[in-house]
């Protein structure tokens, strides 16, 4: 974790936005997965590590506005406890570590907040993700579970999204820790990505890098020859020459910043004819972003222009028809890039996405479209110095898709479906980086990962 400063300095800017009440904040607890004590690995609720930085299940951070005062909540270990799973420092020990002065048992906290409740206070608290998490809410607040959603308090959420959303210079050391990481992740994958590998084995090799490096992935690994299904969890099939392989994957450093990072590798290293003319358009996309971002403007106008190319791109091979522009405003190119340019990264992978993207990632002056295609954009909003996201333009060939499309009659003006009858088996193309907006530009995080078709073709081919 970081100095207590950062953490008393977080949390001494929450207050003075959040003005007034008492904000409540539940670390995670293990979760079961077969049988109660059988857990998957625990993760820490981003936002509690962000403002207290520890790494214990069951916690509750809680800040009184009024009185001033930080608190952690959390029952000291049994005996049993310390038998099973070790001794830990006390719960003072750790919350000083936070610079956290006041702590307390959680009965204490029920009682606090069954008072608070009493008396009208304003407590503010972000809807829960976990269910164990909102139950507990549900009852320390006597609200019913599917209140806890409209209750939660914006005002909290835009004060933390104020703070998270631009990344301090200890935040970016730990987020090129992970794009270290994923360097590694990604060249082995590019490596072994030759006919007769299975997709699981190189997911186990990027699994098992980001493992040696004390920690694990950001997000369950997308590796596969199906790379138009855009979160394709399966990993199952046998690398065959003339497909292409998606890997899309980052790493989670013990800190639990993260990276996230597509290459698409030809199976065997060699991309064919067909493969390389897409892969130019999505690497145009992907390269103009990157040399025009600089803060001040929404991310939606990058997303935009990164779908101008791609129209552009599949115009020229005859795809696609017709004026550009028009097509994008009236999301005819969405067949082929149904998803959002990008998201911020940070303590998540999609960070801060729990509090909900029209919270951080839109605001009054940038609204969310319901258009299909724009509507998956989750960051439309103007772009600050110090925000780290991530640009991931893509093509794919959805077969049912297209063959929706083509039976509804849709976008006939712009779309050639008798020329895309014969890229069915395509498959998709993604290209994606990281990258924090600077003063002037951007740049990308992390040691250079072969992107080019050159660059590509030579590390497989080494
Ligand atoms: N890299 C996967 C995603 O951003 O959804
Ligand atoms: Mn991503």
């Amino acid at each position: 974790m970081f100095d207590k400063k950062t953490y008393t300095a977080r949390r001494a800017q929450l207050k003075k936005d959040v003005q007034s009440g008492l904000i409540v904040f539940p670390a995670n607890e293990e979760a079961s997965a077969n049988y109660a004590a059988n857990t998957y690995p625990f993760r820490q609720d981003s936002n509690f590590l962000y403002f207290f930085g520890l790494q214990e299940p069951g916690m509750v951070g809680v800040i009184d506005v009024d009185a001033d005062q930080d608190w952690i909540y959390a029952d000291d270990l049994t005996m049993d406890d310390i038998i099973w799973m070790g001794h830990l420092p006390s719960v003072a020990e750790q919350a000083a570590k936070a610079g956290v002065q006041h702590t307390a048992p959680v009965k204490d906290l029920v009682e606090l907040l069954h008072k608070a409740v009493l008396s009208h206070r304003r407590i503010h608290f972000v809807n829960p993700y976990r269910m164990h998490v909102a139950i507990k809410l549900s009852q320390w607040l006597a609200m019913p579970l599917g209140e806890l959603a409209k209750n939660q308090s914006v005002e909290l959420i835009k004060a933390i999204v104020k703070q998270r959303s631009v990344k301090t210079r200890e935040e970016i050391e730990e987020i090129e820790k992970a794009m270290i990481v994923a360097h590694q992740m990604h060249t082995v994958a590019m490596r072994l990505c030759k006919p007769g590998t299975y997709e699981y084995q190189i997911v186990g090799a990027m699994e098992g890098i980001a493992a040696s490096h004390h920690g694990g992935m950001s997000f369950p690994p997308i590796v596969s020859m199906n790379g138009e299904t855009l979160h394709n969890h399966h990993h199952g099939q046998l690398l065959k020459e003339g497909r292409l392989m998606v890997a899309d994957a980052g790493a989670e450093v013990f800190s639990n910043y993260c990276s996230d990072v597509t290459r698409t590798t030809p199976v065997g290293g060699v991309y064919n004819n067909r493969q390389k003319e897409i892969y130019e358009i999505v690497l145009k996309a992907n390269v103009n972003t990157i040399e025009t971002i600089k803060p001040g403007v929404p991310y939606r106008e990058y997303h935009l222009n990164a779908c101008r190319t791609i129209a552009a791109g599949l115009k020229d091979l005859g795809l696609m028809k017709g004026d550009v522009e028009e097509a994008v405003l009236k999301g005819a190119h969405a067949l082929f890039m149904p998803h959002g340019l990008g998201h911020m990264m940070g303590l998540d992978v999609h960070d801060m996405e729990n509090m909900g993207e029209n919270l951080f990632g839109y605001d009054e002056e940038t609204k969310r479209s319901d258009q299909f295609g724009l509507a998956y954009l989750r960051l439309g909003r103007k772009l600050e110095p110090g925000f780290v996201l991530t640009v991931e333009p893509g093509i794919y060939f959805i077969p049912a898709l297209i063959d929706l499309w083509k039976s509804e009659g849709k976008f006939t003006d712009f779309i050639n479906y008798d020329k895309l009858e014969s890229y069915k088996d395509f498959g998709g193309i993604r290209i994606e980086d990281d990258v924090i907006v600077t003063e002037k530009g951007c740049s990308v995080l992390g040691p250079k990962i072969p992107k080019t078709v050159q660059e590509v073709e030579e590390w497989c081919g080494k």
